[in-house]
């Protein structure tokens, strides 16, 4: 039946028109899912609370007169561990300026290659963070924090994160 009858002519007509309808509604729809968080913003931002508090335990130890390695070395592990999640927690479009409540800009997406490099030199990072706790010397552990903050968190930060300040 290779002839289109006329009422199959406008079946195909109508189903075209409510594609048309549809793709209207998708465009609101995304804009209602701009409303309610996706679950990685949530995660991302519980992973970096996380990351911050490793980073700050190990500055505390750092500042006595006896640094505990118990807590310095699976510090320095879980930073390391957390920041090779980050390539996963940051799905398409979820930055500030698309109406989420994060401070990952836009940037992020814009320049993805930049921001996995930012990621892998925050690895790096913090893998020389864990070597230098591997050696339980304070003074080599107090050089890798320099590091680490300023070429992991802080480089990043400047370039893809909101600017609170
Ligand atoms: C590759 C980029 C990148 C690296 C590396 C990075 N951060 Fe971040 N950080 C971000 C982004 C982007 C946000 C904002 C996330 C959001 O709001 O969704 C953030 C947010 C944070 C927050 C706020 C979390 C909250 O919502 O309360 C803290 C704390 C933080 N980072 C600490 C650190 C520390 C400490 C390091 C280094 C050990 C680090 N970050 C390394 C990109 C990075």
């Amino acid at each position: 039946m290779a002839r289109m009858s006329v009422p199959s002519f406008f079946a195909a007509a109508s189903a075209f028109a409510l594609l048309a309808a549809c793709s209207g509604g998708a465009e609101n729809g995304a804009e209602d899912s701009a409303a309610d968080t996706p679950a990685e913003i949530e995660q991302r931002q519980e992973n970096f609370k996380a990351i911050g508090d490793s980073f700050k335990a190990i500055r505390e130890q750092l500042e006595t007169d006896a640094p505990d390695f118990a807590v310095i070395t699976p510090a320095a592990a879980d930073i390391n561990e957390r920041l090779q999640r980050l390539p996963d927690l940051f799905p398409d479009g979820t930055s500030v300026e698309a109406g989420y409540d994060t401070e990952a800009l836009a940037t992020i997406w814009e320049d993805p290659e930049g921001f996995a490099e930012a990621i892998e030199n925050g690895v790096a990072a913090s893998a020389d963070m864990m070597a230098a706790a591997a050696t339980g010397d304070p003074e080599a552990v107090g050089g890798q924090v320099g590091n680490l903050g300023l070429n992991g968190c802080k480089a990043c930060h400047e370039k893809y994160r909101v600017d609170d300040e």
